[in-house]
């Protein structure tokens, strides 16, 4: 792979590995470091003060649109955290609209989408010419990216074709995912016509991001644990497997995300992905061996364990610690976003606990 400028390039075995770059970049290319990285899924949102209080005066595509406040509202969250990267603040559904699919966010009910894509005509109405409409979010990320400088990996992100078609022909989210298997059994064709249209559209929305500054990108599968294997197998995989190549090809590495995934790990790893991320529900080393020890991996706090007593909290955190094995190419994570109503000193015991971690007392 070859690597951008911003990702200082050394021999695995070089005597300085330890201090040279920043240590979110290196753990996802499985370069040692000198304490664990960590950042949180949704670190910036409602569970913080200060986004509450942008929120009473805008709307969240607004707060997204506006590279200035979207810059804010990352970088905030990031220096209160004390994480090592900052995700830039967007949407996953940002890219319909440019593909000609309105949307909005409807108070406690998630993301609405007016005329869900159900048939082969409406696939083929889709539009893949005007990504460049996006560039608000590119505007976003030089901000972050030049008051971070090499401080903080800078991440970048898209949904995965098969969880952004899911939400395109729901309508918004989804228990059962009704209508979006009916069109993947149904009629096959235009299924893959419409992942295709996604890869082109988030290849170029990534191609953006990496030139404005990301350091990494994630695709987010977030609804992919509705598949069962050998539907991933048949109908998932590939578009996601070109989409973590090509942005692979743009030389940054790619963290692929998804929930409910025990099933599809080591499928989800042959895509190809740098780093795999893991939910909560089997320990970090048991879902690492499932991707495969060339990959490294991202998590696998859960979230509602931050409501926990700080007790409770530590021996969790450790845990995950001590299952990584001081194994290059961990990064602490949640096993999916922070939920509104979370603590925020307990993320921020979360950053301490895992920063005090040392690795060398990782079998003690
Ligand atoms: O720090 C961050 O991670 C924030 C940036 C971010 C947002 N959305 C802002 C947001 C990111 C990375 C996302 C990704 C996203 N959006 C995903 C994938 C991540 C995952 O959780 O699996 C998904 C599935 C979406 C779609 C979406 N957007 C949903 C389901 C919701 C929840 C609706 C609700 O009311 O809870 C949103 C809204 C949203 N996107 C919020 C934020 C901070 C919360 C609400 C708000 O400010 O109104």
């Amino acid at each position: 792979m070859e690597l951008s400028p911003n990702i200082p390039v050394l021999p695995q075995t070089s005597p300085d590995t330890i201090l040279v770059g920043n240590r979110f970049i290196r753990a996802c290319l499985r370069r040692p470091v000198d304490r664990t990285p960590v950042w949180f899924l949704r670190q910036a949102g409602r569970y913080m003060q200060e986004y509450r209080e942008i929120r009473k005066f805008h709307t969240l595509v607004e707060i997204c649109k506006q590279p200035e406040l979207a810059a804010e509202v990352t970088i905030t969250a990031a220096e209160k955290l004390g994480v090592d990267a900052a995700i830039i603040f967007a949407d996953l559904l940002l890219p319909l609209e440019p593909m000609g699919l309105d949307f909005e966010f409807q108070t406690g009910e998630g993301p609405v989408v007016h005329h869900p894509v159900r048939t082969a005509e409406a696939v083929r109405t889709l539009r893949t010419d005007r990504t460049a409409d996006l560039a608000y979010v590119a505007r976003a990320i030089e901000k972050v990216a030049g008051h971070f400088r090499d401080r903080l990996g800078i991440i970048g992100f898209c949904g995965a074709p098969y969880t952004l078609a899911s939400y395109m022909i729901e309508g918004g989210g989804s228990k059962n995912y009704i209508h979006t298997k009916q069109m993947m059994f149904g009629d096959t064709a235009t299924w893959r016509s419409l992942l295709d249209k996604l890869v082109v559209v988030l290849t170029e929305y990534c191609q953006l991001q990496v030139q404005a500054g990301a350091d990494v990108i994630q695709i987010f599968d977030s609804w992919v644990g509705s598949l069962g294997l050998a539907d991933y197998r048949d109908y998932a995989f590939e578009a996601s497997q070109r989409l973590v190549r090509a942005v692979q090809q743009m030389g940054v590495p790619v963290i692929y995300f998804g929930v409910d995934t025990a099933g599809l790990l080591p499928d989800m790893a042959a895509t190809g992905a740098d780093v795999i991320g893991l939910d909560w529900r089997q320990p970090l080393d048991q879902g690492w061996r499932a991707v495969g020890h060339a990959h490294a991996v991202q998590g696998n706090l859960d979230p509602i364990t931050l409501f926990a007593p700080l007790e409770v909290l530590e021996l969790r955190v450790k845990e995950i610690l001590r299952a990584a094995q001081g194994r290059p190419g961990h990064i602490f994570n949640l096993g999916h976003g922070i939920v509104p109503g979370t603590p925020v000193e307990n993320v921020q015991a979360v950053v301490r606990m895992v920063h005090e971690f040392r690795l060398e007392t990782a079998h003690a």
